[in-house]
């Protein structure tokens, strides 16, 4: 079979220690489909007692990414992690073996799930979040719910408009590839803690340097 010609031919060079593809050469046979995704939502058992001490730690982060992102909100570093944010990525990672067992439990498999960034976002009055996905940077993405006052925006998926309510104690785990937004929120303090899980290579040597070959 002959293939089709991209329009332009993607680069691949070195980018900050890693080998990247510099750009999506654009097939014109490309076809756009629609997929049924799976949306994990849960609730936390604990999560008064639990947003309370994330809460304390939302107030104490360095809002270093604030409006410079898709999130037009204040916005912690990438990798804000404490104490208690650990025991929430622990509770995804439970939520996420729960659902994709028959995958995750192969335990020798050369690659494994991790936990790739983590942060807050803190939305204030007409705050908002612009339609994007994390695609291919990750596998899943998450959003949970710290602090949802009335006026709290939804976390839309865009191509389906499919509207997830703010509720405090609620977990969103979704397929990186999904588009999603927030519309712009009617209130102050609308809290959430969001992140991503990739696929890292186990001894975590993920071409690293040309010698690594
Ligand atoms: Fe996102």
């Amino acid at each position: 079979m002959k293939l089709p010609k991209p329009v332009s031919y993607p680069t691949v060079k070195w980018n900050e220690g890693y080998l990247a593809v510099d750009n999506d050469p654009g097939f014109p046979d490309d076809l756009n489909l629609s997929e049924n995704l799976d949306v994990i939502i849960a609730y936390h058992p604990h999560f008064n007692s639990l947003n309370k001490r994330l809460l304390k730690d939302a107030e104490e982060a360095d809002y270093g990414e604030s409006y410079k992102t898709n999130v037009r909100a204040e916005m912690s570093d990438w990798k804000t992690v404490t104490p208690t944010i650990h025991l929430v990525l622990e509770w995804i990672n439970t939520l996420i073996r729960e659902r994709y067992n028959s995958y995750l439990s192969v335990e020798d498999a050369e690659y494994a799930l991790a936990f790739l960034d983590a942060w807050f976002a803190r939305y204030g009055i007409d705050d908002y979040t612009k339609v994007h996905n994390h695609y291919i940077h990750a596998q899943f993405g998450f959003v949970y719910f710290v602090n949802a006052p009335k006026g709290s925006s939804p976390l839309v998926f865009t191509t389906s408009n499919t509207k997830i309510k703010a509720e405090e104690g609620k977990m969103v785990i979704f397929p990186g590839c999904m588009y999603h937004h927030v519309p712009k929120n009617k209130c102050k303090d609308r809290i959430v803690l969001s992140g991503n899980l990739g696929l890292i290579k186990r001894n975590n040597k993920i071409l690293k340097d040309p010698a690594s070959y």
